[in-house]
């Protein structure tokens, strides 16, 4: 089953107009939430983001947050996801092709739930990743359904046999991965790109601010350059599907000693706890 707007469907049954905003001009806002244990995680704060991005495209959502809430909790329950991912989408919906908003706009929301693992092996021995130019807009704050700035990135790190692309701006300043954040460590202090327009502040980032502070890390929301990023002690990325996974090599230079370091695994350690405190819905 799937929503579409509030009902459930049966994804047979549901067909995309052609002229779908979204799929004309990418004209949309997404979401994706994970399901740990038939527990979603970090719900509230996908869709208080969800609500930011549609509004900063001047875009209204169908129908209010809370009524969404309760049906993506029945989506989960229908397919009946134990692990997995919901990716919701809304768009500006379907009108005559023009690049202006149409008069009447009518937001139209699709939300599927999967089942999915944990990314266990990528998490326990870490993944590679190159430096590629940042060549995305300046709204990387919105999460928005344009991703080809992302795709394309995370294309040519597939092509290089590596697992992410971390975006580096043309003024020299390491932003975010294709679809992670990205944080370094050096002499014992974390440094990250602050939350403004220049990236996505991920719900994991924020999940990682905190647990940083718990552990008593310094964390500082500060931007860094290739070669810090190249000289760091570890390299960690966060997202929700990747959670907190480190970064063994960058370029084909190792990071550190090429080995998945103590801060990392800490944080994992950290972000199971949490994963550990949901209580099933199911039982
Ligand atoms: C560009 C980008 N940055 C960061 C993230 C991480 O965000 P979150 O932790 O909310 O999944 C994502 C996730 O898709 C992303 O696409």
């Amino acid at each position: 089953m799937i929503l579409v707007q509030d009902q459930l469907k049966d994804q047979s049954e549901v067909r995309i107009d052609i002229e779908d905003r979204g799929y004309q001009f990418g004209d949309g806002v997404y979401e994706v939430v994970r399901i740990y244990n038939g527990q979603y995680f970090g719900m509230d704060e996908h869709l208080e983001r969800l609500e930011r991005s549609a509004k900063e495209i001047h875009m209204t959502l169908p129908y209010p947050i809370e009524l969404l809430k309760t049906r993506l909790e029945k989506l989960a329950e229908a397919n009946d996801i134990n692990d997995g991912h919901v990716y919701l989408q809304i768009t500006r919906g379907v009108a005559e092709r023009t690049h202006q908003f149409p008069a009447e706009p009518t937001p139209f929301l699709v939300a599927y739930a999967r089942k999915s693992p944990r990314p266990e092996n990528k998490m326990r021995e870490g993944i590679t990743a190159i430096t590629t130019e940042d060549i995305r807009w300046l709204r990387c704050d919105i999460k928005s359904l344009n991703l080809l700035g992302n795709v394309l990135g995370k294309q040519k790190a597939m092509d290089a046999k590596c697992d992410e692309s971390i975006f580096i701006r043309s003024n020299d300043i390491v932003t975010e991965g294709s679809s992670t954040n990205v944080y370094i460590l050096k002499d014992g202090e974390i440094f990250t790109h602050p939350a403004n327009n220049f990236i996505l502040n991920g719900i994991t980032r924020r999940v990682v601010l905190e647990l940083a502070e718990e552990a008593g890390i310094t964390v500082h929301e500060k931007t860094f350059n290739k070669q810090e990023l190249m000289d760091a002690d570890e390299v960690i990325i966060s997202s929700t599907t990747m959670e907190v996974t480190p970064v063994i090599s960058i370029d084909g230079k190792q990071v550190g000693t090429g080995v998945p370091g103590k801060v990392a695994r800490t944080l994992q350690e950290k972000f199971n706890e949490r994963i550990d405190k949901l209580q099933s819905v199911k039982n």
